[in-house]
């Protein structure tokens, strides 16, 4: 039998990534041109982890691609909070790195909170230090993590004025729950934060005109979670074995979001997939955050 075509307008994140990057690569030619500026993004990754790996070398690539100065610092996992400190310290006196990246997650015995509070809320890039976190949450002009400021972009152009509808956030990390939650406020939604302590989720999720899951739990939110045509956002990226037995049996994983697509995808009225939704957007609003830095440093924004 013919599967049902979704009902869902799929909000495609590799149009919205590419539109975003040819814009920062415009606004990059732009800088160079007139300004003699060219903003500069620093990567630091410490250790081996497979998939680190593989985001960094992305946001190195991505970088070079718009025109950007790149540096990418790869440091063993047995080198010292110190010498990592000093790392981060010498990219902050740098004038040619307008944006500071440490991968996370570090390997065990470091202090991520120590590494991010080291780096210039200047160029923080990755929106995580207090200070820009504290900007988020008082609605004034800060640098925005990646994730959250991706989904809100999709969010507007596929949707549209945001103002008045309820929006609930399945999670409360550092990295995307809290920080899409502060934005969602600013754009006027109503905002609701769940968690695993949240009593009767399905029911609370019920309520979203806009349904934001980053929970890192794979397909946990069901097609009869969802508000009939809602927006659905799903920020997870989980590796899970094939559903085919055999390649399962093979030992093959394929990434699954938070949200089961199929069953939601019949119900909402916009969905981003996994992959090939929100996770293309995270690097193309890095390079755009980098742009920003630099201009703020240069006094030109
Ligand atoms: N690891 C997974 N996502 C991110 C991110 O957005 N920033 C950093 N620094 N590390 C990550």
């Amino acid at each position: 039998m013919a599967d049902i075509a979704p009902a869902a307008k799929i909000i495609d994140g590799k149009v919205y990534a590419e539109r975003l990057r040819e814009q920062v690569a415009r606004e990059v030619t732009r800088l160079r041109a007139d300004y003699n500026l060219q903003p500069g993004l620093a990567v630091v990754l410490v250790g081996d982890d497979a998939a680190s790996q593989i985001y960094v070398r992305s946001k190195g690539e991505h970088s070079l691609a718009v025109g950007m100065h790149s540096v990418t610092h790869r440091l063993p996992a047995d080198v010292s909070q110190v010498e990592l400190l000093r790392l981060v310290g010498e990219l902050n006196a740098d004038p040619a790195i307008h944006g500071i990246l440490v991968q996370l997650p570090l390997p065990k015995g470091f202090d991520e909170q120590a590494v991010i509070a080291a780096i210039s809320p200047d160029k923080d890039v990755d929106g995580l230090h207090v200070v820009n976190a504290g900007r988020l949450a008082n609605g004034v002009p800060a640098l925005t993590p990646c994730t959250p400021l991706g989904c809100m972009i999709m969010l507007r152009e596929a949707v549209g004025d945001l103002s008045g509808l309820r929006a609930v956030v399945v999670g409360r990390s550092v990295l995307v729950g809290r920080p899409i939650a502060q934005l969602l406020l600013q754009a006027d939604c109503t905002v609701t934060i769940a968690h695993s302590r949240t009593r009767d989720l399905p029911a609370v999720c019920r309520e979203a005109d806009i349904l934001v899951a980053a929970v890192g739990r794979p397909r946990m939110i069901r097609g009869d979670w969802i508000k009939p045509g809602a927006a659905v956002i799903d920020v997870g990226i989980n590796r899970v074995p094939f559903d085919d037995p055999i390649k399962a049996a093979a030992g093959r994983t394929k990434v699954v979001g938070d949200v089961h697509y199929k069953e939601a995808s019949q119900v909402a009225g916009w969905i981003t997939p996994v992959p090939g939704g929100v996770g293309l957007m995270t690097v193309a609003v890095l390079l755009q955050n980098t742009v920003t830095a630099a201009k703020r440093i240069a006094g030109l924004d």
